[in-house]
């Protein structure tokens, strides 16, 4: 009897020491956007094998579904284990003000990372109070897509500006091709960023995010009026489709071209087994060529998750140089540890690295670099009123009466 009381009670002990040894990764990367994920839990595993992870994925492009889910559980006080997040901003203005973070600083200087990442991102992801996230990647927003023998055949080249886009259009149209793939809201928003930037300028466009370029200002209007002409050039069903397929228009041809992050290099090197500059080939978005519009998928370390230890594990594995080198290649991004081995890479993902290297860096809104969540998700209802009413003026309204609501810029 004592014995069986004993088994039992050993086996109590080792399911509640199995139950403890877990880690719950949360993020949007499911479906066709997860095999790095996937590669870098693998590598998680070789190093801890007593560790049980869960992949926990919401699905839905850039985190629509994902940062909902995550707000009711944070606020229901059952945070995940580790949760991605755009590094910068997103985090700051939303979990970091909320004191629902813990400051990294400690790990930052255990690993040396203070010296291994460049230092304007250090900064984006910092506040006076601490540093708050781990990056795992950088991508970049600006980019122009298409198939080079595609463009061959219709005669055309990729434009260089907004205007030269808009001259090709009814020539391409005339082939009865679309001449820019988009699909639902939030990829209008993230063409939107793009546009603005090849209308303002790196200047002005930073200038809308400290809030010193009002919206409701003729050269930030003209951004929709731009914008408006732009739409004109795109397929009628966008609303209905993901990212993946409106790439896959382009792939497949029924359209020119679409300006999307350079997931969409991970998706057509990764999943659809492309090669860049064959299969696919890339420019930065009309008007932005020496700007990269930067964004980074991050991790933080929440106050009060079940399993602290596991995820610190997960976020050394995470800023690791080796850890990103084996995610990225995969994704469509580059690493911003500063020992990453580019051989790694490839072609496109070299010429990006050249880019950041080189380039004017300036934030993605779409994707938490450039504003706090609160704006950039009402941001969503600004690209409603505009194709509600067709109007700049609506628009720039709305999004002026937003930015002074959350503060932007403070
Ligand atoms: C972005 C994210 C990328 C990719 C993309 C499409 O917001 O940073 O890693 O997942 O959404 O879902």
């Amino acid at each position: 009897m004592l014995r069986r009381l004993l088994t039992l009670l050993a086996v109590a002990f080792l399911g509640l020491a199995a139950a403890q040894s877990q880690i719950e990764i949360f993020s949007w990367w499911a479906g066709d956007e997860g095999p790095a994920l996937e590669a870098l839990i693998e590598r998680y595993e070789e190093m801890y094998p007593g560790v049980e992870v869960i992949n926990a994925t919401v699905t839905g492009g850039s985190g629509v579904n994902a940062r909902a889910v995550l707000k009711t559980r944070m606020l229901g006080g059952d945070p995940p284990d580790a949760f991605q997040v755009h590094a910068g901003q997103e985090l700051i203005g939303t979990w970091v003000v909320a004191d629902r973070m813990e400051d990294l600083t400690f790990l930052y200087e255990e690993m040396g990372w203070f010296e291994k990442y460049p230092q304007g991102l250090i900064e984006a992801m910092s506040t006076e109070d601490g540093i708050w996230s781990v990056p795992v990647n950088i991508h970049r927003s600006n980019v122009l897509w298409y198939v080079p023998a595609n463009l061959e055949g219709w005669g055309i080249t990729a434009p260089d500006s907004w205007a030269e886009f808009l001259t090709i259009c009814p020539a391409i149209q005339a082939e009865g091709v679309t001449p820019l793939a988009v699909g639902e809201n939030w990829t209008q928003q993230h063409l939107w960023e793009s546009v603005a930037l090849g209308v303002l300028g790196a200047d002005d466009y930073d200038k809308l995010w400290t809030a010193e370029l009002p919206f409701t200002d003729p050269k930030a209007m003209e951004v929709w009026d731009v914008f408006g002409e732009v739409l004109a050039c795109t397929n009628d069903d966008a609303a209905g489709l993901s990212w993946q397929q409106a790439t896959d228009m382009v792939v497949g041809g029924s359209a020119a071209f679409n300006i999307m992050g350079d997931w969409a290099a991970g998706y057509m090197s990764t999943t659809l087994g492309l090669e860049p500059g064959v299969g696919y080939g890339w420019a930065a978005s009309p008007g932005t060529d020496g700007v990269f519009m930067w964004l980074s998928d991050a991790f933080g370390l929440p106050q009060g998750i079940q399993n602290r230890e596991n995820t610190l594990n997960w976020l050394r594995l995470v800023g690791s140089a080796e850890g990103q080198d084996i995610f990225n290649p995969l994704k469509g991004s580059i690493a911003p540890h500063l020992e990453s081995d580019l051989s790694l890479y490839n072609a496109y993902l070299q010429s990006t690295a050249a880019d950041w290297q080189s380039n004017r860096v300036v934030g993605s809104l779409v994707h938490g670099a450039a504003a706090k969540e609160a704006f950039m998700s009402d941001f969503a209802t600004v690209l409603e009123i505009y194709l509600a009413t067709g109007s700049a003026m609506n628009a720039a309204n709305a999004a002026q009466a937003i930015a002074t609501q959350v503060g932007l810029g403070q």
